[in-house]
């Protein structure tokens, strides 16, 4: 442990994660990777919503980035000196397949390999997101998400990594939080494409449910039978306000909207009835055809979870914009929940303005395993920004930081002990990076980043987690 270590952590014993346990760090390609004009990428959505003004905080843009592209060896070191044993890095589709469709870009594949061969020479094993945000922008001129060609442009290009990558990857996701590309890029307009129109983040939210079901049959095809295939979600921890039943009604619209409108489908082949009803003015949902939910429902290994703060809310209008953990917009993210109001919880906050509440991933993991007995799950993210920055004895100091770890490790560990099955946990992320809408001002790597030189310094936090990682118990 380091002198870092806040003394406020609960007593008791260290706690022991399972044998087997994976533990890593995440990264996704237009966060870290930069290079955006090179080796034949074409460009992507937020390539073109970062040079829209008033989207990106600074006017910021993922060109550059973190040159992971360039650095990643330098960066896998690092991740070996840290003891990491796993590492979840995306691929670029627009590096892959410039504007969505065609033959694979060789070089834009062969970073990936490299990417991979480097880890497997350090015995880190390797997490491929086949999705994580960056649709190329030809895609997107055709109707991006909400039209359904989108979701079989995506099972060509799935079977096209699993390919070039499937003898060596053996973990993968289809996408990460879809919940984002949906309702955030199509209804809040926070996020590329930046649009506000509740129908077509409905529409999104289909194809990307087709989408995954098209991956995963193109994936099973390609891929050896030993390979684990699954989907990530930021599944929302939705709590009410007060025990009133209209806030009761308010958690299981929000509910609806967040998490079931992807786990019916994935689980049950069906979208809920609920939902259809809520959202009956807007839609009558006859984008959905028939076979897609069989295509959608075809089994999984385990179900990726991204959790960072729990989300509270009652029904009525008073309540705060971007309290539901999202960037304040004109537009909701939510559509047919206008009377629904959401709200910031009393406590301490990241840099984020996100309270640091490690009982909603306690309460969130045991309510997955209650409704899914017998599913396999991953933390795919959990961390933390705060406003680090580097001493003059070139350290960083993040005591913040190994509070919230080590709280939502214990968190972790609670929910193993209650019987659910948690597979591995992945910080987010590795490196400071771009944080989509709030640029490089946020900083939620375990290595700090100096964006002028390039400069990697582990924080302090790294150093902890390196020592939980490599002994696989959580201090006391
Ligand atoms: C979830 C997203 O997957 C990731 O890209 C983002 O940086 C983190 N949340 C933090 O907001």
């Amino acid at each position: 442990m380091t002198g870092d270590t806040p003394e406020n952590q609960p007593a008791g014993p260290d706690r022991r994660f399972p044998t087997g346990f994976l533990w890593g760090a995440a990264t996704a390609a237009y966060q870290v990777e930069g290079a955006a004009a090179e080796d034949g990428r074409g460009p992507s959505i937020w390539d073109t919503f970062c040079r829209t003004p008033g989207k990106v905080r600074n006017g910021d843009n993922g060109d550059t980035a973190v040159d992971h592209y360039h650095r990643y060896r330098d960066d896998v070191a690092l991740m070996a000196e840290l003891g990491l044993g796993a590492y979840r890095f995306s691929v670029s589709w627009p590096r892959v397949q410039p504007t969505g469709r065609g033959p694979a870009v060789p070089a834009g594949l062969d970073f990936y390999q490299r990417l991979t061969d480097e880890l497997l020479a350090h015995g880190i094993t390797p997490v491929a997101t086949l999705y994580h945000w960056d649709l190329p922008q030809a895609l997107q001129d055709a109707g991006g998400w909400p039209e359904r060609d989108t979701a079989e442009r995506f099972g060509e290009y799935a079977a096209l990594v699993a390919e070039a990558l499937g003898d060596r990857v053996p973990i993968w996701t289809t996408l990460n939080e879809p919940w984002c590309s949906a309702f955030l890029g199509y209804g809040s307009g926070v996020h590329a494409p930046g649009h506000t129109d509740p129908v077509a983040a409905l529409r999104a939210a289909h194809h990307l449910n087709l989408a995954h079901g098209r991956a995963v049959s193109a994936l099973r095809a390609a891929l050896p039978a030993t390979a684990q295939v699954s989907i990530t979600h930021n599944l929302h921890e939705v709590r009410p306000l007060t025990d009133s039943a209209g806030d009761a009604d308010a958690v299981r619209r929000i509910d609806a909207l967040s998490n079931r409108v992807f786990t019916g489908p994935l689980f049950d082949g069906a979208y809920p009835q609920d939902l259809l009803s809520d959202t009956a003015a807007l839609t009558d949902w006859a984008f959905v055809q028939d076979g897609d939910l069989a295509c959608v429902s075809a089994p999984i290994d385990f179900l990726g979870v991204n959790y960072y703060v729990p989300t509270v809310v009652s029904s009525g209008l008073t309540g705060e914009r971007g309290a539901d953990g999202h960037l304040p917009s004109d537009h909701s993210p939510w559509p047919g929940s206008d009377h629904v109001a959401f709200h910031r919880p009393p406590g301490e906050q990241t840099a984020m303005g996100w309270v640091v509440d490690p009982s909603g991933l306690h309460d969130l993991l045991r309510r997955v395993h209650r409704d899914r007995p017998g599913l396999p799950l991953m933390i795919t993210e959990n961390g933390a920004a705060f406003d680090d920055y580097v001493t003059p004895e070139g350290a960083v100091h993040d005591p913040e930081r190994i509070r919230y770890l080590h709280g939502h490790l214990d968190a972790v560990h609670r929910a193993i002990e209650d019987g659910v099955d948690v597979r591995g946990y992945f910080q987010w992320s590795l490196l400071d990076n771009f944080e989509w809408a709030y640029g490089y001002g946020k900083r939620f790597g375990m290595v700090y980043v100096d964006y002028l030189t390039q400069r990697r310094v582990p924080k302090a936090s790294a150093r902890w987690y390196s020592e939980v990682a490599r002994t696989g118990v959580l201090p006391a």
